[in-house]
């Protein structure tokens, strides 16, 4: 686990936020909200489905499902980490929610739970962060019903601008060295931030036994205006609590005072600029 963040619950609640500002927050959250609408739009969700949440994280998509469902139908609140059910637990418990759910410690590999056996599958943003994304997708055919769907949303970072993509090569030191670091690190197959698109999550459905997958890629432009803080932290915040920043990643290739030499670079460069960054991500609707 990271040094500055010390498991899931820390970093969904604090960790991802490090580099906004409020107002960039408040919009993720909405944004969030927006994603997680959709998928339960594409769901078709009934009252009466059986539904599992995998990687519920604080509960995004099974509290919605939740609240639809009235307690008519069963939630199942799903993570390979404790410290995220203890937490959704905590939060129903104290708006007297008792229920219509259930909890399931399982990594999304093993669910151990019966085949065919769920009505509606839904993941946000959890296959990203799984290097092996073929067990996980043949788990998910397994659990659910014959005619059962599984809605997902997951970005594809891959294709996403990359750092060197903001910046003028004449004001930063060892430019070329650092793109083609950052160019190496984006292609790695072993990374599970970044070893699959649109193409490889298609062919998983289809090897997994989902027979059409519509998997549609959504390009987000956003623009906003940098401070050296901001720049800091998108070198030191971990993607994940069991990841490593990207400047511990660069260590592969720089020392360390190459590395502050690059960011303090950035930083002069950024601050004060408005930039503009594209950010991809996939939703996913298959039925078995
Ligand atoms: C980025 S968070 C997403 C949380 C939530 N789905 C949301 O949309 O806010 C990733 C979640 O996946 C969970 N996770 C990571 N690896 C997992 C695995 N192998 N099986 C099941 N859950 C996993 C983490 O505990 C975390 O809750």
């Amino acid at each position: 686990m990271s040094e500055i963040c010390k498991n899931w619950s820390q970093w969904l609640g604090e960790t991802r936020f490090a580099a906004l500002t409020p107002e960039m927050r408040e919009q993720t959250i909405r944004w969030l909200e927006l994603v997680r609408d959709i998928l339960i739009q594409f769901s078709d969700l009934k009252q009466t489905d059986t539904v599992l949440d995998i990687g519920t994280g604080t509960g995004l998509m099974a509290m919605k499902a939740l609240e639809l469902q009235e307690g008519k139908g069963k939630v199942i609140f799903s993570d390979k980490f404790q410290d995220c059910l203890d937490s959704c637990k905590e939060f129903l418990e104290q708006a007297g929610i008792k229920q219509g759910y259930e909890f399931l410690n399982a990594p999304c590999e093993d669910l151990k739970l019966d085949s065919n056996s769920i009505d509606k599958v839904f993941m946000r943003s959890v296959l990203v962060h799984i290097r092996e994304k073929q067990p996980a997708i043949n788990e998910i055919f397994r659990v659910l019903k014959p005619g059962g769907k599984y809605c997902a949303f997951e970005p594809i970072i891959r294709s996403n601008t990359k750092y060197y993509e903001l910046l003028d090569p004449q004001y930063i030191n060892n430019f070329e060295d650092f793109k083609k670091a950052e160019t190496d690190m984006g292609n790695d197959l072993m990374d599970s931030l970044f070893n699959f698109d649109d193409e490889t999550l298609r062919h998983n459905l289809v090897v997994a036994g989902f027979s059409v997958p519509d998997v549609q890629v959504q390009s987000v432009e956003s623009k906003y205006v940098v401070n050296r803080d901001m720049v800091e932290k998108w070198f030191i915040t971990p993607p994940s609590p069991d990841q490593p920043p990207t400047k511990e990643r660069f260590l592969k290739y720089f020392d360390e005072a190459k590395i502050n030499q690059y960011i303090l670079d950035i930083q002069n460069y950024l601050d004060g600029r408005e930039i503009q960054l594209k950010t991809n991500a996939a939703f996913i609707i298959a039925t078995k």
